[in-house]
């Protein structure tokens, strides 16, 4: 497995950036993540969050932190909002009260959700969404490219800089052999990995990953795991797992959530032996 590499230090602004007004005080102004404040080591802060549906509350207060380069996986029972934590840190879905900072300057509660993602933050969902009649390597080239018309953004040549980069990725995502191949061929697996790889190629730094082992054989979960852990430290990743295994080998911080709320957070082996946690997830 190839070592992670060592966090890059963010520079720090200069002090008239700190001084920004309007749209550059919430960060709207800057481009895919780059100068992303993060100088309290924090990539990802949600405070006092709340989300209800009709009454329902999915989520209570909900607060938490991520650092800068940490793997954090989520885990707690169905229905405990993870989800919709998610949602709420992408846009999709807006909270009645509460602060989401992405860095420590993008409110990311006043941006769309557009915005969110050119901002640097690359969100997995479950079902894997790629072009399936295009090659692997026109996956990634699409990926890669701002103008979103397919023929266009495919008629234009790629610079050695970007095909060197796709090459870096088909590597990570271990598809080097597969780059000719229509994606729509690819095993499961391997059409997640690809998707991973076109998150890779907006070069985010944090990845929000829904349950992105469900459904692999016990080869491609193994994969996911060295992956993600190389992937750590560069970029900061939230993973929301039922698979504890999988947890285990790759967490090294984890927080429960229930009813919408934190209940407990540490290394798998506390919160595993959380009485709490053992009464509503693990069971006995
Ligand atoms: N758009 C919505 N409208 C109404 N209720 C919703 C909506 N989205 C989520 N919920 C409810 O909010 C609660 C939290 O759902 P969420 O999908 O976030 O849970 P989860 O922790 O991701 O669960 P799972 O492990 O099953 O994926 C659930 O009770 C769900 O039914
Ligand atoms: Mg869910």
């Amino acid at each position: 497995m190839k070592t992670a590499p060592v966090p890059e230090l963010i520079d720090p602004m200069e002090p008239s950036d700190i001084q920004g007004s309007g749209r550059d005080a919430i960060g709207l102004g800057r481009v895919k993540g780059e100068g992303l404040d993060a100088r309290h080591g924090t990539i990802l802060s949600l405070e006092d969050i709340n989300v209800s549906f009709d009454g329902f509350k999915a989520l209570t207060n909900l607060s938490l932190y991520i650092g800068v380069g940490e793997l954090r996986c989520i885990i707690g029972p169905n229905g405990a909002g993870k989800t919709t934590m998610m949602d709420v840190i992408t846009g999709k879905t807006r909270p009645d009260s509460g602060t989401a900072f992405f860095g420590d300057t993008l409110d990311l509660t006043r941006m769309s959700e557009v915005e969110i993602a050119q901002s640097g933050i690359g969100r997995k969902f479950q079902k894997p969404t790629v072009f399936e009649a295009l090659s692997v390597f026109e996956n990634l080239e699409l990926a890669q490219k701002t103008d979103k018309s397919v023929r266009a953004s495919l008629k234009a040549k790629l610079n050695g800089q970007q095909k060197d980069r796709i090459d870096e990725v088909l590597s990570t995502i271990r598809l080097e052999t597969s780059r000719h191949r229509p994606a729509g061929l690819l095993s499961h697996g391997q059409k997640q990995f690809l998707e991973i790889g076109m998150l890779l190629m907006q070069d985010p730094q944090l990845l929000l990953l829904d349950e992105p082992v469900a459904g692999m054989t016990d080869a491609e979960t193994e994969f996911t795991a060295e992956l993600f852990k190389s992937l750590a430290r560069k970029h900061s990743l939230m993973v929301v797992e039922h698979d504890m295994g999988f947890v285990d080998t790759i967490a090294d911080h984890v927080t429960v959530l229930h009813q919408g709320q934190v209940l407990a957070e540490g290394s798998l082996q506390a919160v595993q032996n959380d009485e709490r946690v053992i009464e509503v997830y693990l069971g006995r």
